[in-house]
């Protein structure tokens, strides 16, 4: 049978697959760093001739930032077409210190390969690619239609990705799409996820004085922007972990009894959880679990803070502003620009007197939930337990992977969150990596995926003869 073939061809290359990865992870492909532009393009040139290597017809699609990389095969009628998102770019390495081996250097330790990019998403998203060139290679063809969307914005947020979508319904048009840019539940426990969060990030600059001022000479008569920043922040969150910006809650959607039901039965200790962070205790909002605070609860977390002097030893300056970066993980059905309609009028009631402030909005993308029992859904279930010997779990995460919800929006279809990675994985921090058995079971796992969705059929056919 032709899935036999497929997989023997999986097992035959498992040694080059690793090879091919570690090539793609040496490309710096840091979309957030103007230097490394060049790095970036590169990594999309490389996705490009990875696919058109295998077959396909496979293109480089500019936008006003990074390209996206687009491919497909001649489209089969009476198929199901498969939509696969993945993203070429990586978040920033620094700080560097704390690396064991070079970021871009990938290194195998204990059977995991050690690099940034390597979960996030080269790696996760790089499975995709072997599946289909072990169908198109193995078996001669692939047995359903497939669209691979490869962007290189997703980490910084990129508004291009969202006018492409927008703009290109027919290209994209799908029954089923496919992202593999999540996580397991725990090592040897594959999960689906069917709840990601949605974000809204700001930077607020606050001003105080025209210049920095002499902290005994000024101090008590003239505001402090760093004291007002800091009163301004403290009063975004009160000490029960409830958010207090005005109508926050109205929009939440409740976790559902069934939900807290599962959630409770998965063998998670807080115990541990709390030892792997190494912090002296757990938080969090009040009358929640830890999994239910980090997968179905909005939070806000201060990013990074700014202002007065940084140097060494001691200086007495009343400095003249402060600033800081700062964002809520939403959930359904919070709406991004009504949580900045919120925040607004939030500072506005407590910015102290004496400064003024100034307010950016970075990015924003709503949560999402896809249906758990559907076609795609029971498809999934049946390659992930081929993939990695293990029925998945249900689960949410707290992290945003804002195509989601474009694919939802604009073209009517659910994704299928199948993560590979492990929540120990470090992405965004140093010493991320993949374990190389999940690389080998994720690539078989997505092959699987192709036959399994052929058998759901299209969707949007009748069920019949
Ligand atoms: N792959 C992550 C999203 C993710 C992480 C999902 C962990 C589930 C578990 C993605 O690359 C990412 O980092 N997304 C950003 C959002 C983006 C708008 C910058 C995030 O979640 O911070
Ligand atoms: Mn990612
Ligand atoms: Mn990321």
């Amino acid at each position: 049978m032709a899935i036999d073939r497929v997989d023997a061809y999986i097992d035959a290359h498992r040694a080059d697959f690793v090879e091919q990865l570690k090539a793609l992870i040496r490309i710096p492909s840091v979309s957030a760093q103007p230097d490394h532009n060049a790095d970036t393009h590169r990594a999309a040139e490389f996705i490009r001739d990875d696919l058109a290597a295998m077959g396909l017809q496979a293109e480089l699609i500019a936008t006003k930032g990074h390209p996206i990389v687009f491919a497909q095969n001649p489209p089969r009628p009476g198929l199901p077409t498969l939509l696969i998102y993945g993203h070429y770019d990586v978040q920033p390495p620094e700080p560097l210190e704390p690396w064991i081996s070079p970021p871009f250097e990938p290194t195998e330790r204990d059977g995991n390969l050690y690099a940034r990019g390597a979960t996030d998403d080269k790696g996760q998203m790089f499975t995709h690619l072997k599946a289909a060139e072990a169908w198109l290679k193995g078996a001669g063809e692939l047995p359903l239609n497939v669209k691979f969307l490869i962007e290189g914005e997703e980490e910084v947020g990129g508004a291009n990705l969202e006018q492409f979508v927008a703009d290109n319904q027919t290209k994209l048009a799908c029954d089923y799409a496919v992202i593999s840019d999540s996580s397991q539940f725990a090592p040897g426990m594959p999960a689906i996820t069917y709840g990601l969060k949605g974000l809204a990030y700001f930077e607020i600059l606050v001003q105080g004085a025209r210049v920095d001022l002499h902290s005994g000479t000024f101090g008590g008569a003239v505001a402090n922007p760093c004291n007002a920043l800091a009163e301004i922040l403290a009063s975004l969150k009160g000490s029960d972990g409830k958010i207090q910006l005005p109508g926050f809650y109205d929009s939440v959607k409740p976790l559902e009894d069934w939900e807290r039901a599962e959630f409770a039965k998965l063998p998670f200790s807080e115990a541990e959880f709390q030892a792997s962070t190494g912090v002296p205790s757990l938080e969090g909002e009040s009358g929640y679990t830890t999994l239910e605070r980090k997968w179905a609860r909005p939070t806000c977390d201060v990013n990074g803070i700014y202002g007065g002097y940084q140097g060494p030893g001691p200086k007495t300056v009343l400095p003249c502003k402060a600033g800081a970066k700062f964002s809520f993980r939403l959930v359904p059905d919070q709406d991004p620009a009504t949580v900045a309609e919120q925040l607004r009028a939030h500072l506005k009631a407590v910015c102290p007197p004496g400064v003024t402030y100034e307010l950016i909005v970075h990015h924003g993308a709503p949560a999402v939930l896809v249906g758990v029992d559907s076609p795609g859904v029971r498809a999934a279930v049946r390659a992930v337990e081929v993939g990695f010997g293990k029925a998945p779990v249900f689960i949410r995460e707290g992290g945003s992977i804002p195509v989601v919800g474009l694919l939802k929006d604009q073209l009517g279809v659910d994704t299928l969150l199948l993560g590979w990675g492990q929540n120990d994985d470090n992405l965004h921090g140093p010493n991320e990596k993949f374990s190389l058995a999940d690389f080998q079971n994720g690539i078989k796992a997505s092959a699987h995926l192709f036959e399994e969705l052929v058998k759901e059929g299209d969707r949007s056919k009748p069920a019949g003869p």
